[in-house]
């Protein structure tokens, strides 16, 4: 068994991106399976921060294989960005990135859609990055889709003109007040078209089926995280792909008994972009605070993050629909100085306890009851083992593994690489 798969337990942004860095050294291949540039994965190193969007996370390292798979979404004029920025930093991303055929392409068309279904919904809206996520999944799922390998066929412009002329009308559809100028969203999408081209494109499923055979050892990146699932998050307020570890099976072409460790990565406090339910939500100074000392701001978009305490209710679920067999903790550090936390350990659910995620899990139906546990004072970004750890954060990680029953492996205490403390 030789996949082993990272995936996001909360609603994104636990730091997929710096993890996937720091394991690559132990990984041949390193595959994103779903989503697209929605995702903002941030590493950091040599005092230089470095933000992926599509591109796999571990590309900054000489011999991995970066695999983006049939999973992902590919906005072509996003990639062309991330790999100018790959070439200031002389990356030789042309021998060490290979995309999956089978991927589909976002046209500008589609971005524009997201833009209008946005604003249609008004407050209804679910926050999108506007990255032209759903439709593009929408039209994979509907049969219409453009995918990589179109564009080694001689017909694909064709097809590309049909599918934008009939987002066209869809975006008349929505009646709503959107500027754009098709003709110069065109031509750099297809410039972008091009630089992609000098890509490889391959049959992911059977270049990772022999890599397997061959022994060679891959970790499968996932994009968002699991409340953002189309299926088992908090729906209507999702992405559109499944974040979740079967994804990574459809994803990749990779079959279930092939998958070995499933490691889900979580803050020790929560974050949430975008609209939709969040029972351990902050209003309050605490709340600030985790903004402010965790630098809570998108990635992708850079719109400020909803910050809140630890939700082991929701985490458990993750946990149990992911099957994590490893957790790695991250940004521990951002905690310092709190004199007491919470954690919720059920919810109030009109009026009666519950352990689990409702179906109906809006502010009115649910609400969270804490547990407390002490905090700790001390700055905890320089610390190199475990053994430097203050009791009381010591006590938090023995707390959160006892209520999920999964050990927590990795502790990150820093954006940097250098700060990652693996545990025995
Ligand atoms: P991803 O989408 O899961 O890859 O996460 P993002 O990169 O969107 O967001 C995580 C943010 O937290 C980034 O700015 C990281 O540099 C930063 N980060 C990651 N781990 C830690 C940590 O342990 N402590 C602190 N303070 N920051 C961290
Ligand atoms: P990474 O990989 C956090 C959120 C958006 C919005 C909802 C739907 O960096 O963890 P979409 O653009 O997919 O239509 O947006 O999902 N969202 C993310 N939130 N991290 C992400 O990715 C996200 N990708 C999408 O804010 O609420
Ligand atoms: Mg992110």
């Amino acid at each position: 068994m030789a996949v082993d798969l990272l995936l996001g337990l909360q609603w994104g942004d636990e730091g997929k991106g710096k993890i996937v860095d720091v394991l690559t050294k132990n990984y041949d291949i390193i595959a994103r399976f779903q989503g697209g540039p929605n995702a903002g994965h941030t590493l950091e190193f040599d005092g230089i921060k470095h933000v992926l969007h599509t591109i796999p996370s571990g590309i900054f390292h000489d011999k991995a294989i970066n695999l983006v798979g049939n999973g992902v979404v590919i906005d072509p004029v996003i990639f062309k960005k991330e790999l100018d920025n790959l070439e200031k930093f002389n990356i030789d991303f042309v021998s060490k990135l290979l995309i999956s055929r089978k991927a589909h392409i976002i046209l500008p068309t589609h971005r524009l859609l997201d833009a209008a279904s946005e604003t249609a919904k008004g407050k209804a809206k679910i926050g999108s990055t506007l990255k032209g996520i759903g439709p593009t999944y929408m039209d994979k799922t509907g049969r219409n889709g453009l995918r990589i390998g179109d564009l080694e066929l001689s017909d694909w412009k064709d097809k590309y003109r049909s599918l934008a002329n009939k987002h066209e009308s869809m975006i008349s559809y929505y009646n709503v007040d959107i500027q754009y100028s098709l003709e110069e969203l065109e031509k750099e999408f297809f410039e972008a078209v091009e630089a992609l081209k000098k890509l490889t494109f391959i049959d992911s499923e059977d270049y990772l089926h022999k890599a397997q055979q061959g022994g060679q050892t891959i970790l499968a990146e996932g994009a968002q995280g699991s409340l953002l699932d189309i299926d088992f998050g908090t729906y209507p307020f999702v992405t559109s792909s499944n974040t979740t570890a079967a994804g990574a099976c459809t994803g990749l072409g990779v079959a279930p008994n092939q998958i070995n460790e499933v490691y889900g990565i979580f803050k020790a406090y929560t974050t949430r972009v975008g609209s939709g339910p969040f029972p351990t939500e902050l209003f309050d100074e605490d709340g600030a605070r985790m903004a402010k000392v965790g630098n809570e701001f998108g990635a992708t978009t850079g719109r400020p993050r909803r910050c809140g305490w630890l939700d082991l209710v929701a985490l458990k679920y993750t946990v149990q629909i992911n099957g994590v067999t490893q957790l790695m903790m991250m940004k521990g550090d951002v905690l310092s100085g709190f004199d007491t936390l919470k954690v919720c350990t059920k919810y109030n659910y009109k009026g009666k306890e519950i352990h689990h995620l409702p179906f109906n899990i809006e502010e009115e139906n649910v609400s969270p009851i804490y547990e407390e546990v002490k905090g700790w004072q001390e700055d905890l970004t320089q610390m190199t083992s475990e053994d430097q750890f203050p009791q009381n954060f010591s006590d938090y990680i023995k707390y959160i593994e006892d209520f999920i029953g999964v050990p927590i492996s990795i502790v990150s205490l820093g954006p940097d690489r250098k700060q990652t403390i693996i545990r025995n």
